[in-house]
């Protein structure tokens, strides 16, 4: 049997500096409590655990201490057993943080993962899977799942609140080729440094519409290569994900690597 090719040198780039406002906690995503510890750290000890990373470096809420203290303690607890950990500033947008992450990596990373700290439960064989496909020739690699609901278009409306009209259909997308998008997300250090490069040249609504790293790479030209996500990646946003979320790490499933 054939070896599978060596992984690159990586560093995971963790975007933590959301406000988490959907979240309704008054407090940044990161910090808002998930079992017997913060979003964040459950984050961190799930890429710790898949071990593919070098260096992994946390864009946080600039100027927030506690999130600072808490990654300053996790540096600690590892020691000298595991990957480098720095903090960054986060920025404005999300691309702004994942910028400030990759503008602070160490000399010889060879690729890079960004992941959101939101997606605190996501299972290290997604990790695998992306930094394999890197390390198998792919520039660029996000992982996904199929879209399971009817995906139908509608005329946007006029009005607000009470006064805004029922939608019309304009149409119904074909679900086959349709993919919901998770992180981590891989890339070549170079490719991401030149999609970010060419993202500054965006004007503030094209900017706005960029959701993610590997929309960046799509308008380089680059192919973006998918592997299998999972459910378990689910994206922390609203309060019933974080119910979801406690429900993968106490409920029936038990352990917190349930699926791969
Ligand atoms: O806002 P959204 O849920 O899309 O954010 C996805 C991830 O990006 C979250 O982990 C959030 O903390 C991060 N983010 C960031 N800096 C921002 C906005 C979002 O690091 N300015």
């Amino acid at each position: 049997m054939s070896e599978s090719p060596s992984r690159l040198v990586t560093a995971v780039v963790v975007v933590a500096a959301g406000s988490g406002q959907r979240l309704g906690y008054g407090m940044p995503k990161a910090a808002v409590p998930l079992g017997s510890e913060t979003i964040l750290m459950h984050a961190l000890r799930g890429i710790v655990a898949s071990e593919v990373a070098t260096q992994v470096c946390v864009a946080l809420p600039a100027g927030d201490e506690g999130l600072r203290q808490l990654c300053e303690e996790f540096r600690a607890e590892l020691a000298d057993g595991g990957p480098l950990v720095t903090v960054v500033d986060g920025g404005d947008t999300r691309a702004d943080s994942v910028r400030a992450g990759i503008a602070a990596l160490m000399e010889g990373i060879e690729a890079v993962l960004v992941h959101d700290a939101a997606r605190a439960l996501a299972p290290e064989a997604v990790f695998h899977r992306v930094a394999d496909a890197l390390a198998s020739g792919a520039a660029a690699v996000i992982p996904a799942l199929p879209v399971v609901d009817t995906i139908k278009t509608v005329a946007a409306t006029t009005g607000s609140g009470a006064a805004l009209a029922p939608e019309v259909v304009t149409g119904t997308v074909a679900r086959g080729e349709l993919r919901m998008v998770q992180t981590p997300q891989g890339f070549r250090l170079d490719t991401l440094l030149e999609a970010h490069r060419a993202a500054q040249d965006l004007d503030r609504q094209q900017s706005a519409a960029v959701t993610d790293d590997a929309m960046l790479v799509e308008m380089l030209g680059t192919p973006v290569h998918v592997v299998r996500g999972s459910t378990q990646s689910l994206k922390i946003t609203t309060p019933l994900d974080l119910i979801f979320a406690e429900g993968l790490l106490e409920g029936p499933l038990g352990a917190r690597w349930v699926e791969g």
